[in-house]
């Protein structure tokens, strides 16, 4: 999806469908309130009407409620109504009269995420039939506003588009998106921008690294190898280097600790975090942030076999912290221990990592806000507030001491999880902070965020969780 600024007149604007918003107890302004049909349109939010002006050919106008409440998630949500009306006249082109609001570059970026999230649809594995036309996908959006709205509509465009790479990323299934297709995606992003590199290491040299946590868990996977992906971002500026760390656990079955049956399946996307910190890099890099970022995947699966890490095994993590796995589906905060020791050791001066980590956050939190869990005030805050300008919510949880006894071993320096069914969330929090090299630090568990939110953008399955939090974060740093 392209989108272009622009600022002529609706009757100028050439698209398969332009959108006009419309405010609760506001009239349409002419020549457009008489057109016929256009007095059906009540403003009430999420609604639409579709006319036929003539030029242009086609107009849907798109409720948005009280003018008080209309906010930057409200114009994501019209983003989406304005898609589901393109698609349903099969149009790829779409136009946006930006109403007129105090924020136009906020809205003007909303409207264009929220179509473009709106327009996802994973058809890779649908053959169709023989000879059938492509299905019409959104290609351009145009914005027209006399405001000067030309660096958000390319912040809109970069996110709605890392958005759905994201969720590509989700939706394939783990026999196509493993650990080594995690790795090309990540030298591909390097290869498009001259400021990214990427390292991988593969299982070897995991080994040889240290990371034990890495290590034990890819130790299930026979034929599928283990990565540890770095990807690096030098876009300058004077705020430090960001690390960022994703879960990339391309397959949860939860190891010999096995998951039940049902619903296994979904474990596919255990590598949302991966997946949201890649495409957000490819998304900064794309908008030329200045930040520095370094930013850690471990990928591999986490699979049964008869090589596979058993309960009550011992092992040592990259930072010479010993745990005893009492629970080989608590595996990602294996991982994720050694990617953040890695992380701080090549140089981050503070840290944040995104992973599908615990069901406990699903039903603290349900769909609507991840889980925060830091060591330091302002970096929860700068993630608070990105949260609160993306729309990817994220509510804090406390760490305590009382907490963080509760990960202590008898026989090691840590468990992995305990028999007692407390505060799921933190004490994975709680377990990754003992990894945190004393840097500031951000844990956010998506675990309930990352699929099936039935969001209006984002509707059911992956949602691409992250990507936005993330580029709003480093566009706060940057400034
Ligand atoms: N990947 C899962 C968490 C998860 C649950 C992700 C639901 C997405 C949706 C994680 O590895 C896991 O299995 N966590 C366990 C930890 C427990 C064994 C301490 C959990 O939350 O049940
Ligand atoms: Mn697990
Ligand atoms: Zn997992």
């Amino acid at each position: 999806m392209k989108a272009y600024p622009t600022d002529v007149a609706l009757s100028e604007l050439d698209a398969d469908l332009v959108a006009v918003g419309l405010f609760e107890d506001e009239a349409l302004g002419e020549p457009l309130g008489s057109v016929p049909g256009a007095g059906d349109a009540s403003g009430e939010f999420k609604s639409r009407v579709t006319v036929y002006p003539g030029k242009p050919e086609r107009v849907a106008i798109i409720g948005l409620g009280d003018r008080a409440e209309f906010t930057a998630e409200r114009a994501r949500v019209a983003g989406a109504v304005s898609q589901a009306a393109l698609k349903a006249v099969k149009g790829e082109a779409l136009a946006w009269l930006l109403p007129e609001v105090d924020d136009p570059g906020v809205i003007a970026a909303a409207l264009i995420e929220g179509a473009t999230f709106a327009s996802f649809d994973f058809d890779r594995f649908r053959t169709g039939s023989d000879g059938a036309a492509a299905p019409p996908e959104l290609k351009s959006i145009e914005v027209s506003s006399p405001a000067d709205i030309a660096e958000a509509v390319t912040v809109g465009e970069a996110v709605g588009n890392a958005g759905n790479r994201a969720r590509y990323l989700q939706s394939l299934p783990a026999n196509v998106a493993t650990p080594a297709f995690l790795a090309e995606r990540a030298e591909e992003i390097a290869a498009d921008h001259d400021a990214v590199t990427a390292e991988v290491l593969d299982r070897d040299g995991i080994i040889a690294a240290g990371m034990g946590g890495l290590e034990a868990v890819a130790r299930g996977g026979e034929d599928v190898e283990p990565r540890l992906i770095t990807l690096r971002y030098r876009g300058g500026g004077s705020g430090g280097t960001l690390g960022l760390v994703g879960k990339s656990v391309t397959f949860d079955t939860g190891g010999i600790s096995i998951k039940p049956s049902a619903g296994m399946h979904e474990m596919k996307m255990d590598m949302s975090g991966g997946a949201a910190v890649l495409e957000a890099v490819a998304a900064i890099a794309e908008l030329g942030l200045g930040i520095e970022l370094i930013a850690v995947l471990p990928a591999t699966e986490n699979m049964p076999s008869g090589t596979a890490l058993k309960p009550g095994d011992i092992i040592t993590q990259l930072n010479g912290k010993t745990v005893e796995v009492t629970n080989t589906d608590a595996e990602g905060r294996l991982i994720l221990a050694d990617a953040l020791v890695h992380c701080a050791r090549e140089g981050a001066d503070r840290m944040v990592d995104l992973a599908t980590l615990t069901g406990a956050v699903v039903i603290g939190l349900g769909s609507t806000y991840a889980a925060l869990i830091s060591n330091d005030d302002d970096l929860a805050d700068e993630l608070t507030a990105a949260g609160e300008s993306s729309g990817e919510l994220v509510w804090r949880l406390p760490l305590h001491d009382e907490y963080k006894q509760l990960t202590k071993g008898s026989i090691t320096d840590l468990v992995n999880a305990s028999a007692e069914r407390k505060a799921g969330t933190i004490y994975a929090g709680s377990f990754l902070e003992e990894f945190t090299e004393g840097k500031p630090w951000a844990h956010v568990d998506i675990a309930g965020t990352a699929w099936d939110t039935g969001r209006e953008y984002w509707g059911k399955g992956p949602t691409g969780f992250g990507v936005h939090l993330l580029v709003a974060l480093a566009r706060r740093l940057n400034q």
